[in-house]
Order: C-alpha cells, then structure tokens, then sequence
C-alpha cells in the first residue's frame, strides 16, 4: 500500500470521542482522502461505501498487507498458524472459499435458532440489570455493557463458564493486532502463541474434552452438524470457531450497548418515546448503532486500479470504508446528527457492513441491544449523564472506557 499524500485527521486519536465533524467537513470536500496513518483511502459518503462493499474488485483478503504493516519485514512462512487462519475464515475470504466457509456455520445461525438465542438473551439482560445494587445511585455503564456478551457468550453462544478467564484475556489481546495498520504493542511471536492456543482451546471444545457446552447454543449447534460438512474440513470449522470467539469478545457489542446508553442518557425524550412506542422499541437496535457505529470502518484491498467517486485508487492499495461517517450521511439521513427512534429509515446504517461479509452475528447483537434496553428503561427511566464519558484512544473499534450514569 503505497502513500501518495501528507497527514489526515482521521489519524488524530483526539477525533475519537466525537468524529463526526471531522467527517463532515471531509465529506463535504474530500469524500475518498488518502489518509497516511491508515495507509488507505478513507471512503466517507454511504453511496460509495455501500457500492464499495458490493465490488468484487475490492477484497476481502488483506491479512498479509497487514501483517506487512504492522511487523515490517517479518513475513511468515504458508504453514504458519497466522496464514492458515486468515485464509481460512470467512472475514478475510473472497469469492467460493468465503461463501463455503460462511455456509459451514449455517447450522449455528438458523431463524429456530435465533428464537432460542432470543428467549435466552432476553433472560440474560434482565438477570444483568437486576444485579444493579437496589440502593444504587450511579453507575460504570462502560462495565456493565461489557458483561452482557460475556453472559450472553455462556448462555446464548455456548463458551463454557470456567473457560471464560482463559478466552477473554486471550481475545483481548489478540485484538490489539486486529484492527488495521496502527501502533502495535504486542510482540509478533506472543500473538501467534495465542492464536495456536486459541485453536486448540476451539478443537478440544468441539471434541467435547473441555467444559459443558450448553445445549441449543451456538457452539452445541455447529459441533452437531459437523459431520455433515462436505465443502469444509474439520480444521476449517475450528478456524471459524476461532473467529467467532474474536467477534464475539471484540468491543463491538460493548461498544454499541454503552454509546446507546449514552446517547439515551443525554436524549430523555427518546427514554419516553422508548417507553410509549413498541415501534421505537423496534427500532432502537438500528438506531442505536446507526447513531455511533462500534466498527466505525473496515478493510478492503483494490485488486486493480479503480475509480471511486472520481478518485483513482491503485492496484494493491488499501481502502478504508468508514461505516461510522456513512450512518451520518444527510443524502441518506435526515438531520443525521440526532438520535431519533421515530426515523424511519434507521436500518439503511451500514455498521454491520453490506453484501457478503454483512456480520453473521448480526441478530444476536441485535437481541442483546434490544433486551438490554428493556431490562434497563424499565427499571431506570430517568438515566442521565453523572461526569464526562472516556473513550477507549481506538477509533476503528469505538468504544467508551467508562460512562457514569446516573440511576433514576
Ligand atoms: C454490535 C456488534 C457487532 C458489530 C457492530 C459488528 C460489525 C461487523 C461488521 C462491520 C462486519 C463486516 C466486516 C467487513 O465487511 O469487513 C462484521 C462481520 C462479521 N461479524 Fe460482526 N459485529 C458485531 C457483532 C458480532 C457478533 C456478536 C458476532 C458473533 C456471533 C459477529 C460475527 C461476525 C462474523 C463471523 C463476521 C464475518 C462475516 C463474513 O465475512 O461473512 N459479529 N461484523
């Protein structure tokens, strides 16, 4: 990925408790901008995002240029657990090998699966918001949204409860490399230490050698069809599971449920719309995520030089396709800097991404906003801010590291 300009504000990690403007201001003059701390074309309008999603020209394969980024000059041979994972799971695939892999995980994914996940989840916040002390006044809202995958992972997703302390730091860890070209503070040989272990955590897990799975899980769903598989092998369902455990565990969904509670705290009048209206209940997932998207971008690479909005993009170049500037977009929103659970066309956000690689856990992130959001309203209708929220210094995963609420 070659740099053809100077320095961007997007690079700025003082732009992360509020990007917007910034987008704004480059959408409006400089709507695909080589941005050198990305090493990438930013693409700030919805029409070119969502276009550039659905281009077969852009791929999703792209591990090795970041492998390039972030530990220059220290490629690793085929067999590496590093190539093997990355070629093999769904999020870095193109074309038939992706398609393949997404299906292995059908049997997880299913609508009589969901409506299980549903009741389930549904328990889950409600168990999670009653756990807040009767007498309490306020509240670290960042740690409580960070609970509920947790909880959701052991009861909806299937991760076995006394394994919980060994994956998570794990994820954690592994995420510092899995965002794009930034700073890296962990050693090359640690992460891929991490990744073997991560994988025989996984393949022991489907063998039944580690704790119990829950049935009607995630997990239980996939190991039961297992065997069924003929496009897939063995090694490739415990690379997706692999992926599913970083998805699951990544800041996404903290990151989506503590900027809702955020931005409810600061609109009361949207608490009471919430509250009147099965309508906005409806839509509170969409409009939650559309008001601050948790993955504000992702990746492609151009296999060929291409135009976008009139900009030359080069063969092999990096594109960064800013999901979080196009939920923000006044040619498809109005008044697009207001949360609002009445807009009517919430859905259209773009946080989940579009086409193929459109997120597979998308309705269970879906399930944990919307009934963490019942749980909460209900009990606690007079949320509001109790101090300044402080963001996490990431902006591609965006999320808040502590939020004081106060509860009324
Ligand atoms: C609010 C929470 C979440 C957000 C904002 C989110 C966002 C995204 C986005 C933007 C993509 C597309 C990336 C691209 O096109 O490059 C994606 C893909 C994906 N997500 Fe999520 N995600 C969330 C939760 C989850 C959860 C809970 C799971 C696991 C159950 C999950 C599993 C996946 C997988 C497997 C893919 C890859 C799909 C493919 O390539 O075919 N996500 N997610």
């Amino acid at each position: 990925m070659s740099a053809p300009t100077a320095a961007s504000p997007l690079a700025d990690p003082a732009i992360v408790p509020d990007p917007y403007p910034v987008y704004a201001g480059l959408a409006l003059r400089e709507p695909v901008h080589w941005c050198e701390g990305l090493s990438a074309w930013a693409v700030l309008k919805h029409a070119d995002c969502a276009a550039a999603l659905r281009d077969p020209r852009l791929k999703a394969e792209r591990m090795e240029e970041v492998l390039e980024a972030k530990f220059p000059g220290q490629p690793l041979p085929p067999e590496s657990i590093y190539h093997r994972f990355t070629k093999n799971t769904m999020m870095y695939t193109d074309a038939a090998r992706h398609d393949a892999l997404r299906r292995s995980t059908q049997a997880g994914f299913t609508g009589a699966a969901h409506e299980h996940y549903s009741r389930v989840i549904e328990r889950v916040a409600a168990d999670l918001v009653a756990s807040i002390p009767r007498r309490a006044k306020e509240l670290d809202a960042a740690a409580l949204a960070a609970e509920l995958p947790v909880r959701s992972s052991v009861h909806a997703f299937g991760v076995p409860e006394e394994d919980l302390g060994f994956v998570i730091p794990c994820v954690d860890t592994l995420m510092t490399y899995w965002s794009g070209p930034q700073d890296q503070p962990v050693e090359l040989d640690r992460l891929l230490a991490l990744l073997t272990d991560l994988h025989a955590y996984a393949l022991e897990l489907l063998e039944g050698k580690r704790g119990e799975v829950l049935p009607g899980t995630v997990i239980a769903r996939l190991a039961a069809a297992q065997d069924g598989l003929t496009e897939t092998t063995p090694e490739q369902t415990v690379h997706q599971l692999v992926l599913l455990f970083i998805a699951l565990f990544a800041p996404t969904t903290p990151g989506s449920v503590s900027s809702g509670m955020l931005a409810f705290a600061r609109h009361p009048h949207q608490i009471a719309r919430f509250l009147a209206d099965p309508a906005c209940v409806d839509n509170t997932a969409n409009e939650v995520v559309r008001f601050n998207a948790s993955n504000q971008f992702t990746w492609r690479v151009a296999t060929t030089d291409l135009d976008i909005a009139g900009t030359r993009i080069r063969q092999g170049q990096g594109v960064a396709l800013f999901l979080g500037a196009a939920n923000r977009d006044p040619d498809v929103f109005e008044r697009p800097d207001v949360f609002d659970l009445d807009r009517p066309n919430s859905g259209k956000h773009l946080s989940y991404g579009l086409g193929m690689h459109s997120c597979l856990g998308r309705q269970i992130a879906h399930l944990q906003i919307k009934w963490f959001f019942t749980a909460l309203l209900t009990r606690f209708p007079g949320i509001r801010p109790a101090g300044e929220p402080v963001w996490n210094p990431n902006l591609e995963f965006r999320s808040l590291r502590s939020l004081p609420l106060r509860l009324t």
